[in-house]
């Protein structure tokens, strides 16, 4: 994901190279959470145009942070000059938007001349609308972000009135974005002075001066009716200020400011944090640091706390949870919905994927689809399978890698390859990659890292936009990587009129997704519960699901072996009955997937068979259910709130 850092440092003497430092060690403690390429804005070595100020120089690059070191270096900035006031901005980026190239780095500069430079995190989704306007007036891109449009839009705004306050321009820069962003933008007009802006993206602002802080509040300045600043949202507030109360004694105090996307590359520094608002614009101006709003918005704060961070590095960085695969489970309902974040039109029910378009023709001619994974993403694939089958009209095989390989089989120039992965980079798919490719088929990636290997390779695909994953076993690009398939047999099926009921359907299912998916982590700690009171010090499990829930038994017991070190068997119901159910007594703790659907009778049968020899399942059943027998299960888990159907018998 991408990180955000900034450095400020007023009445504080730093060398040009102390600057660097500073913010490249910022970059590296965002390296956690994944990153494809760095970039940093500084005040540079010669003047801009005719001006006493600064010109802004931009290091940026592709890969780690080693790199962008290696490219500093290699231009040789003058790193002993003392800037005494000075502030630079700098930006880990995990490419969403445009791929891994040195253009596509952040900060993205407004022109040639670095006027203006943006660092974003988030995505602009009326970012086309905002760059077709541009272009009218004349401008130019050079990189396929949305970033560029931001700092775009910053000049044109400039140019139309030069006499506004950096904040000013600000507003009226935000009011024409849509979506979502955490925001620093620095510029040659406003030296010195640097701009933080979150609107969904998280942002905040550590505090570090060497005298006492006044207050432990930043006031925010509002604009009333009559058009003052105002320091209270509320107009029947009796008392009234008229100045804010500032943090420091004086602005002449030395005070250093790190503004970040994540508290990790902070603390080393302060401890003392203001976490910014939706819709805050902060704006540092020589030392002090004053908090605008970019609309009006009811029943806010009209402070913000300067609050002490307690937390160490490492919790921070694990979002509060006590691992990361825990934090990824949880952020499944973000994860969920960045998958279809701007492919997914929910209001009129169409999908459109950027990276397959162009090959739906030759999708279409095949006459058969393989899949082709390893581990999670082999269970996502059989997760998705009956409903690729059921819109697409085409058979499909789904095999894992190793097994590919070792069979060789023929693949024909007609076939449609799929290749799911969430690294883009695991051996076994990659030699089936070139093992298809050689044979002349069609190949797409459903890849979560951009620039990986399966995700260059493939002939075309779609990144699943899941976000990094740190923890070893995969979780959330689990969800993502079905979604990713789904949206693609609907895109293939698009085109046949008598699937569109059936398509409008499975948008609104999937529009419904990420709120379900918060419902069910919500009984985290009943699960908890359960699982320590049935499964705990056990040596074997059963996990048992049929039609779609059977990728949903393997896929769980795959976590179970790799996290509990608990010998877990996931198996199809219908299977049970062909000697599975030998091992079937009152001690084996079995977990049955028995949901609503089309097989909910063929699972209510497995249930019978297994509480016939005694055994005591855990049933993870939809919420409300009334047809199951309950008396002989240990547990029941009512979380799966009622989705759509995937008939798997159309
Ligand atoms: C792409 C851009 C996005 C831009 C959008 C609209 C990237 C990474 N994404 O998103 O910034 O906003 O267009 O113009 O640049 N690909 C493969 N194999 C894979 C995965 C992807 O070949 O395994 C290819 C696709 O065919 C496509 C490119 O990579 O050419 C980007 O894929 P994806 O990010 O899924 O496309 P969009 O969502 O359209
Ligand atoms: C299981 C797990 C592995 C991976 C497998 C494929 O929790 O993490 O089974 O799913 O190694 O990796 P990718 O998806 O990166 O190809």
């Amino acid at each position: 994901m991408c990180g955000i850092f900034g450095y400020a440092n007023y009445n504080v003497e730093k060398t040009r190279g102390q600057i660097i430092e500073n913010l490249v060690e910022g970059l590296s403690k965002l390296e956690y959470r994944g990153y494809d390429s760095t970039g940093i804005g500084i005040d540079g070595e010669h003047e801009f145009g005719h001006s006493a100020v600064k010109a802004i120089q931009l290091y940026k690059q592709v890969g780690k942070v080693a790199s962008l070191k290696d490219e500093i270096k290699s231009q040789n900035p003058d790193t002993a000059e003392v800037l005494p006031n000075h502030v630079g901005i700098a930006h880990t980026r995990w490419a969403t938007h445009g791929g891994v190239s040195q253009a596509n780095c952040h900060p993205q500069p407004s022109g040639d001349a670095n006027e203006f430079i943006v660092v974003h995190n988030g995505i602009i989704t009326n970012y086309r609308e905002l760059k077709t306007l541009l272009k009218t007036k004349g401008y130019t891109f050079s990189s396929d972000t949305d970033t560029e449009i931001i700092a775009k839009l910053f000049k044109y705004c400039y140019e139309e009135d030069t006499e506004m306050e950096f904040y000013q321009l600000t507003k009226k820069v935000l009011y024409q974005l849509q979506g979502s962003y955490g925001l620093m933008v620095k510029s040659v007009y406003y030296p010195n002075e640097v701009i933080a802006t979150r609107k969904g993206s998280p942002l905040l602002i550590g505090v570090k001066s060497h005298q006492k802080l006044k207050v432990d509040f930043v006031d925010v300045e509002f604009i009333n009716e009559n058009n003052e600043v105002t320091f209270s949202s509320n107009a029947e507030v009796s008392i009234r200020r008229s100045e804010s109360r500032a943090v420091l004694p004086d602005s002449n105090v030395p005070i250093e400011y790190f503004i970040s996307s994540d508290a990790s590359s902070v603390i080393e520094h302060t401890k003392k944090v203001i976490f910014l608002e939706d819709d805050d614009i902060a704006h540092l101006d020589c030392g002090e640091l004053h908090i605008h709003r970019a609309r009006k918005s009811a029943g806010l704060s009209s402070t913000r706390r300067v609050q002490t961070l307690e937390m160490e590095l490492g919790e921070i960085m694990k979002g509060g949870y006590d691992h990361f695969m825990m934090k990824e489970i949880f952020e499944q309902p973000d994860s969920t919905f960045n998958t279809m974040r701007g492919r997914v039109d929910f209001k009129n029910k169409t999908v459109t994927l950027g990276g397959i378009k162009d090959y739906l023709n030759s999708i279409r001619r095949s006459r058969r689809f393989q899949m082709i994974a390893c581990g999670t993403s082999y269970h996502s694939c059989l997760a998705v399978r009956s409903l690729f089958e059921e819109l697409t009209g085409v058979p499909v095989s789904v095999d894992l890698a190793s097994d590919f390989l070792d069979r060789s089989p023929p693949i024909f120039r007609d076939d449609t390859i799929i290749f799911v992965s969430q690294s883009g980079e695991t051996a076994d798919s990659m030699q089936c990659l070139k093992y298809c490719r050689a044979a002349g088929a069609l190949t797409v990636g459903v890849v979560n890292s951009v620039g990986s290997s399966i995700s260059r390779d493939t002939d075309c695909g779609v990144h699943i936009n899941a976000g990094p994953e740190i923890g070893v076993a995969s979780t959330k690009a689990y969800t993502s990587q079905y979604i990713a398939l789904v949206m693609i047999a609907l895109q293939i099926s698009n085109h046949v009129i008598t699937t569109a009921a059936r398509h409008r359907e499975i948008i609104e299912g999937l529009s419904e997704i990420p709120k379900k998916i918060e419902k069910v982590l919500k009984q985290a700690e009943f699960i908890k519960q359960i699982s320590e009171k049935y499964i705990h010090g056990r040596e074997s499990m059963l996990i048992v699901g049929r039609g779609y829930q059977h990728a949903s038994a393997l896929e769980g017991a795959l976590k179970i072996k790799e996290i509990s070190y608990i010998h877990a068997e996931g198996v199809q119901a219908g299977e049970l009955k062909h000697g599975v159910l030998a091992l079937v007594d009152e001690n084996l703790p079995i977990v049955a997937f028995a949901t609503q659907d089309s097989f909910s009778p063929k699972m209510n049968s497995a249930v019978q068979q297994i509480t016939a020899r005694d055994g005591r399942p855990i049933i993870i059943c939809t919420e409300g259910d009334k047809m199951l027998d309950r008396t002989k299960a240990s547990a029941m888990i009512e979380l799966l709130p009622e989705t759509i159907q995937i008939d798997q018998e159309t």
